[in-house]
C-alpha cells in the first residue's frame, strides 16, 4: 500500500500514538444535567470515531460547578460524572479513536445560557430555577455589558482552584481518557490570568507578562505532575486575545517555551474571547485563519502544535500537516456537518489506501458495494 499523505500519517506522543492527525475540537453542547454527560454526548461523540477521527475531544468539562459556562455543562467533578465519562470513553476507543478531555474553568465567563437561547449571561428563569451563581475571576471586572461583575478571586480561592484541575484530571486518568487538555483560550479563567484587560490584580499574579503568567503555570505544573508520564496533556491558548493591548502572539510564545519546559506535548492554537473584540485576529471567513499561529508557535517554541478554525478542505488539513505549519488539524463546525469527514478526507487524498477497515465493519460492507454498484 502506497505511503499515506500527511493528515493519515500517525503520530505518537509520549506513548499514545494517534491513527492520523485529524481531531475533532472540543464543542460544548450545552446538554448535561447537573454536569453528567448522558446519551446525547455518547451519540454525539460517537460518530466522530466512527468517521475515522484519530482523537475525539469531549467538551470543555469544569472541574467545578461554579467553572461551568452554563449549568448544561459537563463537569468532571463527582463520581456519577466520571462514570458517565468511562462509558463514553471505552466506547469511543473501542470504535479505534483516541479520546481527550478539556478541562476547563469559565472564571467571569460562567453562569451563561446556550448558544439557540441567545448566549450571553443567564436568564432570569434560570435565576429562578437556581441555575446562576456569581462567577469569580482574577479581578472584579465582567466580561461585558450585561455580564455579572465577578468577585475577585482569594489566594484560597486560587488554591481550591488549582486543586479541583488536580482532582478532575486523576477523575479523567480514572474514565481513562489518553489526552488532557488544560482549557487557557477563549478568554475564560486561564486567558483571564494571562490578559492585562482582564487581570489588573496588584499582587504576584498581576502585572507584568511573568506575573500574569503565574498561576496559570503553577496550575499547569501541578497538573502534569497529577498526570501519568505515558499520556500526553496539551494546552489550549488563545494566541491573540482580539483586543488592542491584550495578549499578543509575543506573549503566546513565550508562553509557550514556559509550557514546553513543564512538559506540555502540544499547543493547540486558537484565539480571542477575553472580549467581544475580533481586532486583532485574521478574518475568521478565511480558511485556516488560526494556522499561522500554529505555525510561529510550532517553530519557535520547538513544540508539537495544533491548528483549528475554518479548515473544511482535506486538501488544506493535508497540506497544513504537510508543510510543518501544525502536527494535527482540528476541526468543530465541518465535523457536525459531516461526521465522516475523515473517511471522505481518506477518500480524497489517499483512495488506494482505503480497506475495508477505514469503515466501521457494520457498515463499511454495504458501503463499498455502494460504490461499487454500476450506474
Ligand atoms: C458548538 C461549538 C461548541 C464549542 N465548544 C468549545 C469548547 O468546549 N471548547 C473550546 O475550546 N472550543 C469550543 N468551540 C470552538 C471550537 O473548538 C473551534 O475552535 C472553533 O469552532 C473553530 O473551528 P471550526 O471552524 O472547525 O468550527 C466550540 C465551537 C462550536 C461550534
Amino acid at each position: 500500500m502506497s505511503t499515506p499523505p500527511a493528515l493519515f500519517q500517525p503520530l505518537q506522543l509520549r506513548e499514545l500514538t494517534l491513527k492520523n492527525r485529524v481531531v475533532v475540537s472540543p464543542m460544548c453542547q450545552y446538554s448535561a444535567d447537573h454536569g453528567v454527560p448522558n446519551d446525547w454526548h455518547l451519540v454525539h461523540l460517537g460518530r466522530f470515531a466512527l468517521g475515522g477521527a484519530g482523537l475525539v475531544f469531549a467538551e470543555a468539562t469544569a472541574v467545578e460547578p461554579e467553572g461551568r459556562i452554563s449549568a448544561a455543562d459537563t463537569g468532571l467533578y463527582n463520581d456519577e460524572q466520571q462514570a458517565s465519562f468511562t462509558r463514553i470513553v471505552r466506547f469511543l476507543k473501542e470504535q479505534g479513536a483516541a479520546t481527550a478531555v478539556q478541562l476547563a474553568h469559565a472564571g467571569r465567563k460562567a453562569s451563561t445560557r446556550a448558544p439557540w437561547l441567545g448566549g450571553g449571561p443567564a436568564s432570569a428563569e434560570q435565576a429562578r430555577n437556581g441555575e446562576t451563581w456569581t462567577p469569580r475571576a482574577p479581578s472584579a471586572l465582567p466580561f461585558t455589558e450585561g455580564f455579572p461583575v465577578p468577585r475577585e478571586l482569594t489566594k484560597a480561592d486560587l488554591a481550591e482552584i488549582k486543586a479541583s484541575f488536580v482532582a478532575s484530571a486523576a477523575r479523567a486518568l480514572a474514565a481513562d481518557f489518553d489526552v488532557l487538555e488544560v482549557h487557557a483560550a477563549h478568554g475564560y479563567l486561564l486567558t483571564q490570568f494571562l490578559s492585562p484587560i482582564s487581570n489588573q490584580r496588584t499582587d504576584e499574579y498581576g502585572g507584568d507578562r511573568e506575573a500574569r503568567m503565574r498561576w496559570p503555570l503553577e496550575l499547569i505544573q501541578e497538573v502534569r505532575a497529577a498526570w501519568p508520564a505515558a499520556r500526553p496533556l496539551f494546552v489550549r491558548i488563545s494566541a491573540v486575545d482580539g483586543t488592542e493591548g491584550g495578549w499578543s502572539l509575543e506573549d503566546s510564545v513565550a508562553f509557550g517555551h514556559e509550557l514546553k519546559a513543564l512538559g506540555v506535548d502540544a499547543i493547540d492554537c486558537s484565539s480571542g474571547g477575553v472580549t467581544p473584540s475580533i481586532a486583532t485576529i485574521p478574518d475568521p471567513k478565511q480558511h485556516g485563519y488560526q494556522v499561522p499561529f500554529a505555525q510561529r508557535i510550532k517553530r519557535e517554541v520547538g513544540i508539537p502544535t495544533m491548528t483549528v478554525g475554518r479548515i473544511t478542505d482535506p486538501e488544506l488539513a493535508n497540506a497544513i500537516v504537510q508543510g510543518g505549519s501544525a502536527d494535527l488539524v482540528a476541526l468543530a463546525r465541518p465535523l457536525l456537518d459531516d461526521p465522516n469527514w475523515a473517511l471522505h478526507a481518506r477518500e480524497v487524498l489517499w483512495p488506494e489506501g482505503l480497506g475495508d477497515s477505514a469503515y466501521p465493519r457494520q457498515v463499511g460492507y454495504a458501503v463499498k458495494a455502494l460504490k461499487r454498484a454500476p450506474r
